[in-house]
């Protein structure tokens, strides 16, 4: 992809990385993602990210089909994950007089992942970059989805760069949202973008569109097409998105695995017990409900149970599956607790309950369990259990 005119003075020059299938390590990016920077020109010249380290020498190629490295006065970085940050040290070597902008997080980001000191200067909200005629405003947003994050805002041409707020792994060649073929392949990257990135932040995310301007007419954000033609639909998505109903009560999902039924029984026992004390009780067996319903109700409820039986001294690794599918980012205030039927080793339950406290929910003391099948006595004990789980939400 070359440089690309978005408006008078403004520049795509990121690149493209279509051959991408998996971004970051997690999530999944079906048509590649793009890598993209910006350059802002006037009597001074600015550019706005680098791109990830292996797509240097290409950033710098669409830079210098507009204007000469040695013509860069600055370098502003909005969010220093090294997809983003990864060629500033090589840009530095180029332009050695470059000025660099970020938040103080930015700095130290920059700094560890160039592993040198940088000349950056530190912005706060408000602060202004004069570009001689245009003058930028930088915007800290921390949280989306790092502290270091922020937005630039350029009044003069109405554009907001963002960042990852508001992107997608999504490659459209001329990095213009109207000229996207496949609406549906990009809605559906849109979505699996914010779910995978900005799910966790919602009440950042919130703030963050309440920082954007309003009279924003473009957002460039450093992943997929610039938004113009659906600039207003995604930023009503996010806030959808983003928008949590308060609960009239709280949800509890009981969640297990069971081989012989012995574990079930702890299962139901813990949900009427739940059930009836007011608690919305989501109770799913594994095999029958599968990963993804199990992972949602984990996520959603305030009280969690995860029953397992052991087998060959671990858990099940479906249950483990459910277990690091919860987002970590939102326990604060949730309890959770493990419970499980064994047999001759029982490591399960309390493997369980490691990982839950790792997670930071509100534990009970010990794991539950029984050996093998449940006396009416033992579904009582795990009643008791359930209810002292509860107790703990906030
Ligand atoms: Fe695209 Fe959070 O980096």
């Amino acid at each position: 992809m070359s440089a690309i005119q978005l408006r008078e003075g403004v520049w795509s020059v990121g690149v493209l990385n279509p051959a991408l299938r998996v971004f970051d390590i997690v999530m999944e990016a079906k048509y590649g993602t793009s890598y993209n920077a910006y350059l802002v020109t006037g009597e001074k010249n600015v550019l706005i990210e680098t791109v990830h380290a292996e797509y240097f020498e290409e950033y710098v190629d669409n830079i210098t089909s507009v204007l000469p490295l040695e013509q860069i006065d600055y370098l502003i970085m909005n969010h220093n994950e090294p997809d983003h940050s990864g060629s500033v040290a090589m840009l530095m070597e180029r332009c050695p007089n470059l000025k660099i902008f970020a938040t103080a997080a930015g700095k130290k980001h920059m700094e560890d992942v160039a592993n040198r000191a940088l000349p950056i200067q530190i912005v706060k909200a408000g602060d202004t970059l004069d570009l001689g005629g245009k003058v930028l405003e930088f915007i800290p947003a921390p949280m989306l989805h790092w502290a270091d994050s922020m937005f630039t805002w350029d009044p003069a041409d109405k554009i907001a760069f963002t960042c990852d707020f508001l992107g997608c792994h999504f490659c459209e060649p001329t990095m213009l949202d109207k000229n996207i073929h496949d609406n549906a392949a990009y809605e559906g990257e849109f979505y699996n973008y914010y779910g995978g990135i900005f799910s966790p932040f919602k009440p950042f995310v919130l703030k963050g569109l309440n920082l954007l301007p309003a009279e924003a007419d473009m957002v460039c954000p450093s992943h997929g097409p610039v938004l113009v033609e659906r600039l207003q639909w995604a930023k009503e998505e996010y806030r959808r998105l983003s928008t949590v109903a308060p609960k009239a009560v709280k949800d509890a999902a009981v969640i297990y695995a069971s081989a012989y039924g012995c574990t079930k029984a702890l299962a139901e026992a813990a949900a009427e017990a739940l059930k009836a004390d007011g608690l919305n009780v989501t109770c799913l067996d594994l095999v029958a409900a599968g990963l993804p319903a199990c992972a949602a109700a984990a996520n959603e409820a305030d009280v969690l149970l995860v029953g397992a039986p052991t087998i060959n001294r671990d858990a099940p690794k479906g249950i483990w599956d459910v277990v690091t599918s919860i987002d970590a980012i939102n326990v604060k205030g949730k309890a959770a607790g493990a419970f499980g039927s064994f047999g001759w080793s029982g490591e399960a339950t309390g493997m369980l309950h490691t990982r839950l406290s790792q997670l930071k929910y509100a534990v009970p003391e010990a794991p539950f369990r029984v050996t093998f099948t449940p006396t009416e006595d033992d579904k009582k004990a795990m009643a008791d259990y359930a209810r002292s789980v509860a107790a703990l939400c906030k």
